[in-house]
């Protein structure tokens, strides 16, 4: 008989055995084993099994692998992912685990800003150097990597942030293909809903689940995917563990919640953003409108071919440039200034001073990021109410 101390201590199981309807938060930090050989089978993979929750967590792997069935549907692919802490531990643990000293990184200079200077600040200290080139282009990325074995992996980004530039994913993975070098997309814009780029040859997506797939707004995390399940295990998944970017239960669990409803808000987000980037269009006010779903868009014909549909994100110039874009941002009374994207109701920020500032203002410049650009993440209300707004802001 276990004295008081003890019973408070001790677990306490529920003592009935119907199984919960929903995946429920394994707010666990480990795993406890029946006996200590069925440890040391699960440590040595002989027996599936979790052990400690930086290794792994039901609720966390459960939406990893929700993911990864979204991902690969209607192929015979098999996909493998882990969860992450944020979007960007997704690109950290991927590029890192990717590449070592003496590697080279090719992008696109017109990717998320964090993303950007991530790969600046961080991978490039460990003398990875980041090449920049245009991906649309492949004689180039052809020559590229031809000249340069040292160039191993291929990051990019498509609709990228804040423009909406696409990459012709399938082209730019048979150059990779051809001279064996890896390609990783950030599929966050789009997600597996509009578009799948297993299907189109890449080897690496990742997303910040952040955005779309959460939907909500209400938890930070990212996932990683890897079809080549030794090279995932090995250079993905273990650079998650040792580096601590495992995804709290917590916060997987909103994101395994948020994906249920991935198909109905998408449809939504897809039919508001063209209605308003039209309408944007022919308003005198404005200047200039990006969203790969106007025939005006220079990417629009790639977009075609490899999305369903174009998505929920937008951006637009106005003639008068800086001044009127800041003037227009305050005079919103229904959208939110909040820089995030991706949630249910529409959310509007100014990448040159936010997402891109510390990226350097030429390299923004060159890569359509005016100072002038208002980014809109078109929610899922009523569109009118969204129009309203902002053409009351802008006249
Ligand atoms: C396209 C894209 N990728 C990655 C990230 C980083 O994601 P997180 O903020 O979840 O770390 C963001 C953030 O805005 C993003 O827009």
């Amino acid at each position: 008989m276990l004295r008081f101390e003890s019973l408070t201590v001790r677990e306490w199981p529920d003592p009935k055995t119907t199984a919960p309807h929903i995946l429920p938060i394994y707010a666990t930090s480990s795993f406890s084993f029946e006996d200590i050989q069925q440890g040391i089978r699960i440590f040595a993979r002989e027996e599936e099994g979790h052990t400690y929750g930086r290794y792994g967590n039901p609720t966390a792997e459960a939406t990893a692998s929700k993911i990864a069935a979204l991902e690969t549907f209607s192929t015979n692919l098999n996909a493998h992912a882990v969860m992450t802490n944020a979007g960007m531990s997704a690109v950290h643990i991927l590029v890192t685990g990717l590449l070592q000293a003496g590697d080279k990184l090719l992008t696109q200079p017109n990717i998320y800003g964090g993303t950007t200077e991530l790969l600046q600040q961080v991978v490039a200290q460990r003398n990875i150097e980041i090449v920049y080139a245009n991906l649309n282009d492949p004689e180039l990325v052809e020559d590229l990597l031809k000249k340069d074995p040292s160039i191993k992996l291929i990051y990019f980004e498509t609709p990228a942030n804040p423009t909406l530039a696409c990459v012709d994913i399938a082209a730019l993975t048979a150059v990779a293909k051809q001279y064996q070098r890896w390609t990783a997309i950030d599929n966050t814009f789009a997600t597996p809903y509009l578009q799948q780029p297993f299907l189109h040859g890449v080897d690496f997506i990742l997303h910040s689940t952040t955005k779309y797939l959460n939907g909500h707004g209400n938890s930070i995390a990212g996932v990683v995917l890897g079809l080549n399940e030794d090279l995932f295990r090995s250079r993905i998944w273990n650079t998650m563990k040792l580096t601590g970017a495992n995804c709290s239960p917590f916060e997987a669990w909103l994101v395994y919640q948020g994906v249920k409803t991935l198909a109905l808000r998408m449809d939504k987000h897809c039919s508001n953003a063209q209605l308003i980037a039209t309408t944007l269009e022919n308003h005198p006010a404005v200047y200039k409108v990006n969203y790969p779903g106007l025939a005006s868009h220079p990417d629009h014909p790639i977009a075609k071919k490899q999305m369903s549909a174009f998505g929920g994100m937008m951006s637009f110039e106005l003639k008068e440039g800086f001044d009127k874009a800041l003037s227009t941002m305050n005079k919103l009374k229904f959208c939110s200034l909040a820089p995030t994207l991706g949630d249910v109701d529409t959310l509007i920020l100014h990448p040159a001073s936010s997402s891109h500032l510390k990226v350097n203002p030429e390299v923004r410049r060159k890569a359509g990021i005016s100072d002038g650009l208002i980014r809109v993440s078109v929610g899922i209300e009523d569109p009118q109410d969204i129009l309203d707004d902002l053409l009351q802001a802008i006249d």
